[in-house]
């Protein structure tokens, strides 16, 4: 596979595979989106995860990987990102993100969203339209020629101009026949940073997380859920993403 400065570049075949697997994870999302109410056991999105990787005849990117145990990441509230699904039930007024990946013919498709458990106070409504609307003003920036941390200001200044914080400690991704390869893409510009100028064929997993409250982030004793410092509420969205000729393209939506 082409490189440009250790970045890989993917071919139009690539990146059908690509768009594949985008679009199964895409699937599988949406299906744990509706299934999300008050009362629901956090453990049962990741029971139907694993259904849905059978029917889609597709491996669970994440179980596994660095030892993660689960299919699924599901974090609820101040969890940010990484939470193990479990007994916990969803109540009226949470907020639960889900972030899944798979690998379908050898390509990874990783993609996550932030669900509202029924009504939500205003502060909790606003932080997912945010991040949602912050992911896609760094969408909007993935075009040939552009800086790759054209992507991270745009994300960064969304969310600050609005009143939350990005967290630092986690990244987004190049993605491809691996489900992390170069570069990172972080949601805030890097200090001293080289430019990187965006190719054809790049395929990026851009994924703000976004607080209510301060930036900092803890890792719990299970050594995998990442929270909030300062227990503030906090959202994710990520999509897989094609840099083209044409423009950015999601990989990970339905059709
Ligand atoms: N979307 C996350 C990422 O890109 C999820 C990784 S969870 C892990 O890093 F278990 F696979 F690490
Ligand atoms: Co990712």
């Amino acid at each position: 596979m082409k490189k440009f400065r250790g970045i890989y570049l993917k071919n139009e075949n690539e990146i059908g595979l690509l768009r594949e697997a985008g679009r199964i994870v895409a699937a599988i999302l949406e299906e744990l989106r509706l299934q999300v109410a008050p009362g629901v056991r956090t453990l049962e999105f990741e029971e139907r995860a694993l259904e849905l990787c059978d029917t889609y005849k597709v491996k669970p990117a994440f179980k596994g990987y660095l030892g993660y145990p689960y299919a699924l990441c599901c974090s609820v509230n101040e969890e940010v990102v990484h939470g193990f699904p479990s007994e916990r039930v969803l109540a009226e007024g949470d907020l639960v993100s889900f972030d899944m990946g798979v690998v379908y013919k050898g390509f990874f498709g990783d993609s996550a969203l932030t669900v509202p458990v029924g009504k939500v106070d205003d502060v909790a409504g606003k932080l997912l339209a945010v991040t949602r609307d912050a992911l896609f003003q760094g969408i909007d920036q993935a075009e040939v020629g552009n800086d790759l941390y054209d992507i991270s200001r745009a994300v960064q200044k969304y969310v600050e101009g609005r009143g939350f914080s990005v967290v630092r400690r986690f990244v987004g991704h190049g993605i491809g026949k691996n489900l992390h390869e170069k570069p990172e893409v972080p949601n805030f510009a890097p200090a001293g940073a080289q430019r990187v100028s965006l190719q054809p064929g790049m395929v990026l997993a851009i994924e703000p997380m976004v607080t209510a409250g301060g930036p900092d982030v803890e890792v719990l004793s299970d050594k995998w859920t990442a929270v909030t410092k300062d227990r503030s509420l906090a959202a994710h969205f990520e999509h897989t993403v094609a840099v083209t000729k044409n423009g950015p393209v999601i990989l990970s939506v339905r059709d």
